[in-house]
């Protein structure tokens, strides 16, 4: 079932939660919403849930306008950010819930919870009530519960963020295997951008109640539309150098404190709009720099600081006031204070406005 968002606010008092939001989700399609903490992302969710009123603006399921129906009478399945169970109730009674409301028979009920059960291995916590087991358990049970009842639409608040790192992957992979098995609409909240990154369609990134795009994951990544999205997409984050763009004869350059360095022809004519003279800021991502010897497209630099990642090392470098990330390989064995050379993959450069943040590329 698609789901629409369209000129939605919401606000306490005098603070604008989330600030005229608007989303087509097909049908079928899982999408995150994706920003930092306070940003609004559980307070829309709310809102598709019926928990919470807009302010303003229309809530579409389908083809139905369903901004002023009742949570009950939405067929959504919502697992809470506090999981929300019965604490009086076992972990098989809990997630029987919504089936018992439907007044399914007792035999159907029990094949579907066992079912579920398994899948989310809580088949041997059933006869527990939520206090009994852990926290991890307990996001289970909630999620299990959510989905149980086969909604038309699911909406999940950050429901893997109390799990260890091992489980939390492989529920990530369980929970998108289960979504596209089922088709189910999906809102995933979540401000882990690799859970977004890996599991959705489409993510919806949101900054302080505003929207800053709704795109795909590759998208987002390669073409991010302000500076933002370039930070907070991408793991470690996009690094960012202040930089002045020169024009001299047809050639192209962005000269920082200790470096001038050429645009090629394709980044030439993707900021065509950028003048002689003025001040952006460069952005590069730590998979698209290699540590070198001096040499084309390098910068100059001083080794802050070496952080070994296992499979490889994160060489934190400081070119003039600037502070970036690289991607070494595992062997690599330069030491802080030490001088490096730092190649950019000119084709993978970012350029935005140190106004607003805005991309300065032509199709942004
Ligand atoms: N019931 C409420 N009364 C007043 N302010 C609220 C209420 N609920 C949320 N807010 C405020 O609205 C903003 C958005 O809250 P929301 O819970 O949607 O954030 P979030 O993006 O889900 O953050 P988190 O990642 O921390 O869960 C926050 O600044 C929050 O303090
Ligand atoms: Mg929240």
């Amino acid at each position: 079932m698609r789901v629409i968002l369209r000129d939605i606010t919401k606000k306490f008092g005098t603070f604008v939660a989330v600030d005229n939001l608007n989303l087509n989700i097909h049908d079928g399609e899982f999408v995150a919403l994706l920003g930092p903490s306070g940003c609004g992302k559980s307070t829309t969710l709310l809102m598709l849930a019926g928990i919470y009123k807009p302010d303003k603006g229309k809530i579409i399921f389908g083809n139905k306008n369903v901004t002023h129906e009742l949570p009950k009478d939405r067929n959504v399945g919502m697992c809470f950010q506090n999981y929300a169970l019965y604490p009086h109730m076992t972990v098989f009674e809990n997630i029987a819930f919504p089936l018992k409301l439907r007044k399914m028979p007792r035999d159907i009920i029990e094949k579907k919870v066992n079912q579920i059960a398994r899948k989310f291995h809580l088949d041997s916590l059933l006869n527990r009530r939520p206090s009994e087991i852990s926290g991890g358990q307990q996001q289970r049970v909630a999620l299990a519960r959510a989905l149980v009842k086969e909604p038309k639409i699911l909406l999940l608040d950050e429901p893997l963020s109390n799990l260890d790192s091992g489980l939390r992957i492989s529920m990530r992979a369980e929970i998108k295997k289960l979504q596209k098995d089922l088709g189910i609409t999906t809102v995933f909240v979540t401000h882990d951008q690799t859970e977004a990154l890996s599991m959705c369609d489409k993510i919806a990134v949101m900054n302080k109640g505003t929207l800053q795009d709704f795109d795909t994951p590759e998208k987002l990544y390669s073409q991010p539309k302000n500076q933002f999205i370039a930070e907070f997409i991408g793991n470690p984050p996009m690094n960012f150098l202040d930089v002045v763009c020169i024009r001299e004869g047809d050639k192209v350059y962005l000269k920082g404190t200790s470096f001038k360095i050429e645009l090629p022809e394709r980044a030439k004519r993707e900021f065509a709009q950028i003048q002689n003279g003025e001040k952006v800021i460069l952005g590069i991502r730590p998979e698209n720099l290699k540590l070198t010897s001096e040499g084309q497209n390098t910068v100059k630099g001083e080794i802050y600081v070496v952080e070994p990642l296992g499979r490889d090392k994160l060489v934190n470098v400081k070119i003039g006031t600037n502070r970036i990330k690289v991607i070494a390989p595992q062997d690599y064995n330069g030491n802080m204070g030490e001088n490096v050379f730092v190649r950019l993959d000119m084709d993978k450069i970012h350029l935005f406005s140190s106004e607003d943040g805005n991309s300065l590329r032509m199709s942004a």
